[in-house]
């Protein structure tokens, strides 16, 4: 509407201008010519006789003044100022010595439009009278007022066309938008849903990033879930068991001294295996949740290796399990979070010694390429099944869960683990054969940026 009033009123306004300019040129010219036929005889009765021969336009009135402004001529007869005093601005500036041509547009009190023009007659160079040429300029601007109410229509027009035009585009562009908008509020509380839009358009697009995040949430609720109902099981079995025994415990008539240490000394572990669990599990989700705190800082990775090396020693001897560290000569240093590292390569570690029988070995070796630094942890122990091996990193997830009950393991080590290891970037990489051994390797990529970014 504002391009349509600016565009409207610059159009008018010139067609104004242009208009009346040619309506005065006219004027001028007309007010010229009878000036020039007049002017060899400038008498009342030559003007008289040869002026109204001269076709002039109906709606023009032409007066004829000589030097003392008295009327010679005027082409009105009713209200003729015949032999009369005339005098306008206009005859006054033709009059001048130096009488000049002049001619304009005015509109009188009732607003209609008049063109004036007024000319001096001149012969041997002298100013002998004036010809002054009036005319309604009304035709004129109705040819405007034509063309202003032409343009009202048009512009009318053209605003409804664009209304309803951009009203429909709009509802067309935003219809899909609402839906999805309506999809998504009307969404079960208890259930993620697909939206189903199937337009190849941006909106498609949203629809189909929407759908991999529902499917993305789905299924971290699914770990969630599982995380629950097995930390909650993994708690209930010591809990049952130290249950079990005090009832029996209470059941037992004067029950002897030995019978009685047996079973604190069996519920006393049940009481340990909750704590480690506990411990565990609090481990686990500290890496969740600090992630952003983490510290990374530039540590020789031989270090973090000798401390876990230093503590499993007296475990591996006390096995009789021989247990070695090689590392190498230069110095490795790699931003880590020293903790979250160490607790991996310790509960691999701790794996090895755990499931090694006696008189096994177990060897830690840290090396590095260009690329990337390397713990490789391998043992000689009882071996994971082929089928086992994909699974041994899931939460509470243990091979053979008797055995493990009785190493005194909770499932949790190897996902902790492989968290930590993520947190740098890295990966671990099983190769085992049952009874015979396993090598886990941690790589830890050794470019700075990787390990800095930290997720
Ligand atoms: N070095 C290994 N040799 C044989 N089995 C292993 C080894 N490391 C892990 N496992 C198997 O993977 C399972 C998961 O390990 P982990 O998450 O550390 O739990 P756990 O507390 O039982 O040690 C173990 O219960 C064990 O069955
Ligand atoms: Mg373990």
């Amino acid at each position: 509407m504002v391009v349509l009033a600016v565009l409207g009123t610059f159009l008018i306004t010139t067609l104004y201008s242009s208009l009346f300019d040619q309506k005065k040129m006219e004027v001028l010219t007309n007010a010229n010519v009878i000036a020039s036929i007049i002017s060899d005889d400038f008498t009342e009765k030559n003007i008289n006789d040869k002026l109204p021969q001269f076709p002039i336009e109906k709606n023009a009135r032409v007066i004829v003044v000589n030097t003392d402004s008295v009327v010679l001529f005027d082409t009105y007869k009713e209200t003729s100022f015949k032999d009369k005093m005339f005098l306008n601005d206009s005859i006054t500036k033709a009059m001048l010595p130096e009488g000049t041509n002049s001619s304009n547009a005015f509109k009188d009190k009732e607003g209609d439009w008049f063109i004036e023009a007024a000319v001096p007659v001149i012969r041997n160079s002298h100013t002998i009278g004036a010809v002054y040429v009036i005319q309604s300029g009304d035709s004129t601007e109705e040819v405007i007022l034509h063309i202003r109410n032409a343009l009202f229509i048009l512009g009318g027009l053209i605003i409804i066309f664009v209304g309803i035009f951009s009203a429909s585009m709009a509802s067309v562009l935003t219809l899909p938008i609402e839906r999805f908008t309506k999809f998504i509020n009307n969404m079960p509380k208890d259930s993620l849903q697909h939206v189903q839009i199937n337009s190849r358009d941006e909106i498609g697009q949203l629809a189909e990033a929407f759908n991999n995040l529902i499917d993305r949430m789905a299924e971290l609720e699914d770990k969630r879930r599982t995380f629950v109902s097995n930390a909650s099981h993994e708690l209930k079995t010591p809990l049952s068991i130290i249950k079990l025994l005090s009832d029996s415990l209470m059941q037992t008539e004067n029950p002897d001294p030995e019978f009685i240490k047996e079973f604190l000394s069996d519920m006393s572990k049940e009481v340990d295996r909750l704590t480690r669990i506990i411990e565990k599990l609090l481990d686990m989700t500290q890496m969740d949740s600090s992630q952003q705190s983490m510290q990374f800082v530039h540590t020789d990775v031989r270090e973090i290796v000798q401390e876990v090396y230093d503590k499993l020693l007296p475990l591996a001897t006390n096995k009789n399990i021989v247990l070695t560290f090689n590392q190498p000569d230069d110095e490795v240093i790699l931003p880590v979070e020293r903790d979250t590292l160490t607790e991996a390569v310790y509960n691999i570690a701790d794996n090895s010694i755990k499931y090694t029988e006696s008189g096994g070995n177990v060897t830690i070796s840290l090396s590095r390429d260009l690329g990337n630094i390397y713990i490789a942890i391998t043992d000689t122990g009882i071996g994971i099944p082929k089928e086992e091996v994909q699974k041994i990193f899931d939460r509470f997830y243990r091979v053979d869960k008797a055995r493990a009950r009785e190493t005194g393991g909770t499932g949790l080590g190897l996902s902790i683990a492989l968290d930590a290891v993520k947190l740098h970037n890295g990966h671990i990489e099983v190769k085992s054969e049952e009874e015979v051994g396993s090598r886990f390797t941690i790589t830890l990529p050794y470019s700075e940026e990787n390990t800095l970014s930290g997720d």
